[in-house]
């Protein structure tokens, strides 16, 4: 699945790092992703599970690992066995040799002994670090185990006690990137962009939305890399669609396209957002909304700062983007009331950015208590605010009637089916912020220059 460009050491010390904060006599488990089922005997494309790829570098499904510290830190990984049948139909497997020669693994056996192997390290042992609830079949495993453990203590054995959820101390460390993650990240933002640039090189009117996602997958492809979310590419009213997939509409001249595609690249998503006029050139209601957004945005990847916290960023773009809206003449009333009242999420009604790593929504959470975490050098942010302005409709104006949204359903007519987003990808540094997706072109005159044949 994955090119490993990050080195086994870069895994042995995160490893290392991970059992010093977990303390003695304690044991961390996790298990690989499982398969998925598509359809009868097709299977979607396997993606390992970012924590325990994280940890192990280990691309195959049926494998478990256990990190022992100690004196002398263990790293034991259960794999599937070298099986020269199944290798010939479906394709090469480490086996435990391969396991400990090229991952690593300080031990590694056959899946099937994991029970006789597994059960006496966990005796007497006090704490269990797993990752808690998020699969069934795994969170039985573990249960089992301690029971299994739990009736020997007539014996004077002493089960585990202790459970904690991983992520306590995985996800900090996720959420700060090392060096050759951020290598990594930078390449998959590269790849991402070079895709951009190339939709923006080839759009017409009268293409349809599948054949640009279609470049999106050639430029993916022929540089190692795959997709790591599905790919939106939204013509039209469609752009005021959040996360609109069919990508199967006409694009017409005069429409917007908004193009919201991010490449993976060795486990590491990159996350763009780019919209553009499908005929090359803004209109003049197009080039307003997104000369407002793109100050929203500018407003917060200066935010994007060692000091400054989380919801900044969010903060000074609705700032900026309601200000707009006001003087357009788009929302009435006084600038700090109408943040208030939040009645900007008319037009803008999702967040301006989430952290980006091994998933696109990635790991680390938001608040410590009662308080934005606060950037640091490492970190990865999206920067994405938008302005949705959809043909009025009932259908629309009833579902955001849902949400609690009254729709200013006299919107002029120039005004509708106009969506901007612009999303890049923001590293925090000790200084300036790193738009590591600045390759993209994002000007309205960058934008118009490439388009223009
Ligand atoms: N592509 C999903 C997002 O921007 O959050
Ligand atoms: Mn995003
Ligand atoms: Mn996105």
């Amino acid at each position: 699945m994955f090119a490993r460009a990050i080195p086994p050491e870069v895994f042995a010390r995160r490893r290392r790092a991970l059992m010093e904060q977990m303390g003695p006599n304690s044991v961390a488990l996790l298990a690989a992703a499982p398969e998925a089922p598509r359809n009868r005997d097709v299977y979607y494309p396997y993606r390992q599970d970012s924590d325990f790829y994280y940890l192990t570098g280990f691309p195959e499904p049926d494998a478990i690992a256990a990190l022992i510290p100690g004196a002398e830190p263990e790293f034991l990984l259960f794999c599937r066995d070298r099986d020269p049948q199944m290798e010939i139909w479906h394709g090469r497997r480490a086996g435990p040799e391969g396991a400990k020669e090229r991952y690593g693994a300080d031990h590694a056996h056959p899946i099937g002994q994991i029970d006789n192997i597994l059960l006496p390290l966990l005796e007497n042992r006090e704490r269990i670090f797993y990752p808690i609830g998020y699969r069934p079949d795994f969170d039985a495993k573990v249960m089992g185990w301690l029971n299994q453990t739990r009736a020997k203590s007539r014996t004077g054995v002493q089960a585990p006690t202790i459970f904690i959820a991983l992520e306590h101390l995985l996800h900090p460390m996720r959420r700060c990137k090392d060096v050759e993650e951020i290598a990594v990240m930078r390449e998959s933002a590269n790849i991402a962009c070079a895709a951009h640039y190339r939709a923006m090189q080839i759009c017409q009117p009268g293409m349809m939305e599948y054949e640009i996602e279609a470049e999106f997958f050639h430029t993916f492809l022929r540089n190692g890399a795959g997709w790591s979310y599905p790919a939106i590419v939204a013509g039209g009213d469609n752009s005021c669609i959040l996360h609109y997939t069919e990508n199967n509409a006409e694009l017409r001249d005069g429409d917007i396209l908004l193009i919201d595609a991010g490449a993976e690249l060795d486990g590491y998503a990159s996350d763009i957002t780019r919209t553009f006029p499908i005929n090359g050139r803004f209109s003049g209601e197009q080039r307003v909304i997104y000369e407002l957004v793109l100050a929203a945005q500018q407003a917060a990847i200066d935010k994007v700062r060692p000091g400054c916290h989380f919801n900044e960023p969010h903060d000074a773009a609705v700032r900026v983007l309601t200000e707009g809206l006001i003087e357009l003449g788009l929302l009435q009333g006084d600038v700090d009331a109408v943040i208030k009242a939040e009645r900007y999420k008319q037009f803008y009604m999702h967040r301006t950015g989430h952290w980006l790593g091994m998933d696109v929504h990635d790991v680390g959470s938001y608040k410590i208590g009662e308080d934005w975490q606060v950037f640091e050098p490492g970190m990865v942010t999206t920067v994405e605010p938008g302005l949705y302005f959809p043909a009025s409709g009932q259908m629309i104006d009833e579902c955001w009637a849902q949400l609690g949204i009254h729709l200013k359903t006299d919107l002029e007519e120039r005004w509708q089916r106009i969506g901007v987003r612009i999303e890049d990808d923001v590293l925090v540094t000790d200084g300036e912020p790193e738009v590591l997706t600045a390759a993209a072109p994002k000007t309205i005159d960058d934008i118009e220059a490439v388009m223009r044949r």
